[in-house]
C-alpha cells in the first residue's frame, strides 16, 4: 500500500485540496485510506470534518513512541453508506512548535513520523505537507515511499519544482530505499492565457512527470470548505468533471505502473 507525500514549499497551490480530492476518490472506490495531516494549519483535518480528534500529530511526534499512530487515528465525518471513510491523523496549531523540538534532536529529528507510523494497519496513506521544506516536510519524505509535487501553473512554479526535486534527491542519499517521484500535479489550471503559458512551461520542463492537470473549479473549493468529499456536491456544476480529473490523477499516483516510474526517473 503506497504512502504518498503531497509537497510544495509554497502555500495556496492546492496540496490540501489534492489530498482531499484523492481521499474522495479512494472513498468512492471503497478503498481504505488515511490522511496524515502534518501541516499546523490543519486544513486537511477540518476538510475531513474532524473537529474533535482523539489524538493529534504534534503529541505523537513529541512523545516519539514507535507505532503510536496505530491507535491515534480519528475517522472522517464524511458521509458514506457503503464503505470505509478515510481515517485521519489530525493536526492542530501546536504542531508549529514541534518543528523547533525536532531541530534540537541530535538523532531523531528527521524520522519521527516514520517511527510513529510503523506497523499501522495497511491502507493507502496520503501525507499533506506544510508550505515549507523544513523538518516537518522532511519527516513526511522519510515516512513516505512516493512523493507528488503539487503546483499551480504560475511564474516560478518550475523553479519551485526544481528545488523540491533536489530536496528529494538529497533525502534519497540518506534513505536505504529511494522515494519514488510519482509526478507533478498541476492544479488550479484556469482558462487564461497566462495559466496556459505557465502550464506549457512546466510540461516542457518535465514532460513525463507532469500528470493530466486539475482545473480551477468552484466545486473543488466548495467541497473542502463544506468538509465534504467531492462527490457529495452531486449536481453542482463542475463536480463530475472534477471527479473525473481527480480519478485520472489517483490512477497515476496510487496505482502508477512500474514502467511509468522508470520513464520519469530520467527527468530527475
Ligand atoms: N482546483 C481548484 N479549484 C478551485 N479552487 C481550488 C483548487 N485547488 C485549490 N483551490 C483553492 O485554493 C486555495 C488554496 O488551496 P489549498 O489546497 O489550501 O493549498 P495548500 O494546501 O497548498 O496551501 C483554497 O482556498 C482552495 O479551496
Ligand atoms: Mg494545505
Amino acid at each position: 500500500m503506497p504512502t504518498l507525500a503531497l509537497i510544495n514549499q509554497k502555500g495556496g497551490v492546492g496540496k490540501t485540496t489534492v489530498t482531499l480530492g484523492l481521499a474522495s476518490i479512494a472513498q468512492s472506490r471503497g478503498n481504505a485510506c488515511c490522511v496524515i495531516d502534518i501541516d499546523p494549519q490543519a486544513n486537511a483535518t477540518s476538510g475531513l470534518g474532524v473537529w474533535e480528534p482523539k489524538m493529534t500529530i504534534d503529541r505523537l511526534l513529541s512523545e516519539d513512541h514507535v507505532g503510536s499512530a496505530a491507535t491515534a487515528m480519528t475517522p472522517s465525518l464524511w458521509p458514506n453508506d457503503s464503505g470505509p471513510v478515510p481515517m485521519v491523523l489530525a493536526s492542530r496549531g501546536e504542531l508549529a512548535a514541534i518543528e523547533q523540538q525536532l531541530l534540537v534532536d541530535p538523532v531523531g529529528g528527521q524520522d519521527r513520523l516514520a517511527r510513529v507510523l510503523q506497523g499501522i494497519a495497511p491502507s493507502i496513506r496520503f501525507i499533506d505537507c506544510p508550505p515549507s521544506l523544513g523538518l516537518l516536510s522532511v519527516n513526511a519524505l522519510f515516512a513516505a515511499d512516493r512523493v507528488a509535487v503539487v503546483t499551480e501553473p504560475s511564474a516560478w512554479a518550475t523553479d519551485a519544482v526544481a528545488q523540491i526535486l533536489s530536496t528529494v534527491a538529497r533525502i534519497n542519499e540518506r534513505r536505504s530505499v529511494p522515494l519514488e517521484m510519482s509526478g507533478i500535479v498541476v492544479n488550479r489550471l484556469g482558462r487564461t492565457r497566462d495559466a496556459r503559458y505557465w502550464h506549457e512551461h512546466l510540461v516542457e520542463a518535465y514532460p513525463t512527470l507532469c500528470l493530466p492537470p486539475i482545473h480551477l473549479r468552484a466545486a473543488v473549493a466548495e467541497a473542502s470548505a463544506q468538509s465534504l468529499p467531492l462527490m457529495a456536491l452531486g449536481a453542482r456544476p463542475g463536480t463530475s468533471e472534477a471527479v473525473d480529473e481527480f480519478s485520472v490523477v489517483y490512477d497515476k499516483l496510487v496505482s502508477a505502473r512500474a514502467e511509468d516510474q522508470q520513464e520519469s526517473r530520467h527527468e530527475l
